[in-house]
């Protein structure tokens, strides 16, 4: 592993380009050769699909990201309290947004030691750190570009950690994955160690499509990027043009489903993997699932793998959840 260090700030880096453009080549080869078709959402946040998520975030139909922050606006003392932590270790932790108000509560508890943002991808996380150097000069930065389905057991720990995952990135785990990924979570917690989960909640699929299909067409755009993150890691031809954006509701697994459609045969190739793609009309690659959480779902999910919720804050419309679990 390598360590890029600056005055109070490190960066850890676990993944690294190379490694990330061969499980792209593996998981490339394997979803595009299945039957239906599926690609895994990580490869999304690329530059470009890092910032179309910050846009989507500002979206008016894309009530998670304004839900989680009015959450930590009003409880983020109460959360600092009951975690106990010293050091806030954020997966997934993108532009480290609303993490500023964790950080900011833990602060006034006089307890904060460190920040460990994680995130797969380089470029966001920089930014990020960035950024929070300029605007928290004391506060300890160990960064790390890593890959939270393959490093969780390597990651930095100056102390006793609050592992926050938020925006409800567990919901785009399937079931079964999402069980592997909170075992895999579980082991690499140390006892008693918490966790801040975000969790988006069921409600009305007609908000819920929408937030998914906003009228601006950012997130078919940010959908549609994954394609252009083909064709540049993997040498391919394919035209993102081709493809429309598809969110649909599944009710029976509650969630929300990604897909990009053909809209004429698709007749590409990905030189680098020797691979031909072949799409025939409004034939459709799953790209994302965005599962939605019951409390009632989340919480024996957590405890079959060691995770014992202790604490639950939601908004007046119980739109989002965030739940801290001890393990
Ligand atoms: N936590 C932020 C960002 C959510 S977007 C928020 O709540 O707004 C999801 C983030 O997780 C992105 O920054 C993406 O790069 C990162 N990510 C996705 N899959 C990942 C993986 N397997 N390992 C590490 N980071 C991942
Ligand atoms: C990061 N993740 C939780 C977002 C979500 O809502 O599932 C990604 C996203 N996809 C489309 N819009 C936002």
């Amino acid at each position: 592993m390598t360590t890029i260090s600056t005055p109070g700030a490190s960066l850890d880096v676990l993944l690294t380009p190379q490694d990330l453009r061969a499980a792209l080549e593996s998981d490339a080869r394997a979803g595009l050769t299945a039957t239906p078709k599926w690609l895994p959402p990580k490869y999304f946040y690329d530059d470009r699909g890092s910032r179309l998520f910050e846009e989507i975030t500002r979206l008016p139909e894309y009530y998670p990201t304004r839900t989680e922050h009015a959450i930590l606006s009003a409880y983020a003392d109460d959360i600092a309290a009951a975690a106990g932590a010293e050091v806030l270790l954020e997966l997934g932790s993108g532009s480290s947004q609303k993490t500023r108000l964790l950080l900011d509560a833990m602060a006034r508890r006089a307890e904060l030691a460190a920040y460990v943002p994680v995130d797969v991808s380089a470029g966001a996380l920089r930014d990020a750190m960035a950024a929070l150097r300029a605007d928290y000069p004391h506060l300890p930065l160990l960064g790390a570009v890593a890959d939270f389905d393959r490093h969780l057991g390597a990651l930095p720990a100056p102390g006793r950690r609050l592992w926050v995952l938020l925006g409800s990135t567990i919901g785009n785990y399937p079931t079964a994955e999402r069980r592997t990924f909170l075992s895999g979570l579980a082991d690499a917690m140390r006892p008693g160690e918490a966790l801040l989960l975000g969790v988006d909640l069921v409600k009305d699929p007609e908000r819920l499509v929408a937030a998914y299909d906003d009228a601006a067409g950012v997130t078919a755009a940010f959908n549609r990027n994954v394609i252009a993150v083909l064709d540049r890691e993997l040498d391919g031809d394919l035209d993102p043009e081709d493809f429309v954006h598809v969110a649909l509701w599944d009710a029976e697994n509650e969630w929300i489903e990604m897909r990009l459609r053909a809209s004429r045969p698709v007749s590409g190739r990905l030189a680098a993997l020797d691979l031909p793609v072949e799409l025939a009309r409004d034939e459709e690659i799953r790209t994302e699932i965005s599962a939605k959480f019951r409390r009632e779902r989340i919480e024996p999910e957590l405890a079959e793998v060691g995770l014992t919720v202790e604490r639950w804050w939601t908004d007046p419309m119980a739109d989002f959840g965030l739940l801290l679990a001890r393990r």
